[in-house]
């Protein structure tokens, strides 16, 4: 049995594999409520296979989502629709995941798929379009592009709403089923920015050392970690590298890491990125060596970006450089990554028993007659 495919337990919670989706905003709600479109889309990365399925950015608060097409979990009003997400996926097998976010500076952006706030007056009315002034360590906006926004510095009460947000959203989280939280850390919001020089301005506690830049991270995942259960794993997605001159550095990841790991922190997911002049080049595996870099501090990570061919992800695990393989554009492409990765790493009948029962018999007799998956062509198959 390939090491992809093996059982790992964090804390109480046993993923039936090392792979997961990595969270994907969809845009595609209203009011930041969960719909079919989510309930489809999420629910056949678990018929595909999938250890674990994460529910895209959802927003703490809703000036934190990065467009008005952005899930919510800021009221009671998320919880049922999301319920159902959540169950579907467990009742498939997969770990259900949902990763909670707060855009800061990148709030109140276009959807990603138009460009522009480019809406007619029927489509806001149809997709409850909004648009506001979001909130930021310091008054400085991202970038002098169309669709962002100059935002307005926190002051102590909005920190504190803040990491109040979040372990609200956690506790919500709970309710509707999850069994792992990730705090979003990464891509250059609210979290990230309060990390990275680029970003963080402040004279407070809150900006100038390391030590004051991380303060916010560490105080949301201390407040996350009292209300979400001790046997559910919590997991933190970190931008490992700015990749930007002057920005936050794998080096200031392994000591976060560190941190984030005594206050009850399971597994970093390993990104990059998500601000102006970013020089890292994508390419296949781009971003294992940071993985492998924070594993370093004593914690599991999850290695994710142009991730695609089953033998380089179980390379990645047998080399002990991450822990869990994430795929995003990769499980759009194929949302049954994990059953094809799984018989190409373990040909043969037992694979098979990772699709659903509605359809692994009924494959696994093509494949006999086919003599592909592990069987010798011309395997006999019993009628039924
Ligand atoms: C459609 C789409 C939406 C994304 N939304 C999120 C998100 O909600 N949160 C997040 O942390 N990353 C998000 N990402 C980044 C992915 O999780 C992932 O880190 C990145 O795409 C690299 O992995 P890949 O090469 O397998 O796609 C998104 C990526 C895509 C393609």
């Amino acid at each position: 049995m390939s090491r992809l495919f093996s059982p790992l337990t964090l804390r109480s919670v046993t993923f039936r594999n090392r792979t997961m989706v990595a969270p994907m905003c969809q845009y595609s709600s209203q009011h930041g409520l969960a719909n079919e479109w989510h309930l489809v889309h999420l629910g056949r990365f678990a018929l595909g296979g999938f250890g674990l399925v994460m529910v895209e950015a959802t927003g703490v608060s809703p000036e934190g989502r990065i467009s008005y097409g952005d899930m919510g979990l800021w009221e009671e009003a998320h919880i049922a629709p999301l319920a159902r997400i959540a169950k579907f996926l467990k009742e498939q097998g997969a770990v259900p995941a949902i990763q909670l976010a707060h855009a800061g500076r990148k709030a109140s952006t276009p959807i990603a798929w138009r460009g522009a706030f480019n809406e007619t007056d029927d489509e806001k009315a149809r997709y409850a379009f909004e648009s506001w002034t979001p909130v930021a360590p310091s008054a400085h906006i991202h970038a002098d592009k169309p669709g962002f926004t100059a935002p307005e510095a926190l002051d102590a009460s909005g920190i504190r709403k803040v990491i109040d947000d979040f372990a609200s959203a956690a506790a919500r989280a709970h309710r509707a089923g999850f069994d792992v939280a990730e705090i979003h850390g990464a891509h250059g919001y609210l979290l990230n920015q309060f990390l990275s020089p680029l970003a963080n301005a402040r004279s407070d506690h809150y900006g100038g050392s390391r030590e004051n830049r991380m303060r916010l991270l560490l105080e949301v995942t201390e407040a996350v970690r009292a209300v979400w259960p001790a046997d559910k794993p919590l997991f933190v997605r970190l931008s490992v590298t700015d990749g930007s001159p002057g920005g936050w550095s794998i080096e200031d990841s392994v000591v976060l890491a560190a941190e984030l790991k005594a206050r009850g922190v399971d597994l970093i997911d390993c990104s990059s990125g998500g601000f102006e002049g970013y020089a890292l080049k994508p390419g296949p595996q781009y971003q294992v060596p940071l993985a492998a870099a924070v594993r370093k501090a004593g914690l599991p990570t999850a290695a994710v970006g142009l991730i695609s061919d089953p033998q380089a992800a179980e390379s990645i695990l047998a080399s002990g450089e991450a822990d869990v393989i994430a795929l995003a554009r990769g499980a759009l492409d194929d949302p049954n990554w994990a059953v094809h990765a799984h018989l190409a790493l373990d040909p043969g009948e037992a694979s098979y028993g990772l699709m659903p029962r509605q359809a692994s018999a009924r494959l696994r007799d093509r494949d006999r007659h086919m003599g592909i998956g592990g069987f010798a062509k011309g395997t006999s198959v019993p009628k039924g």
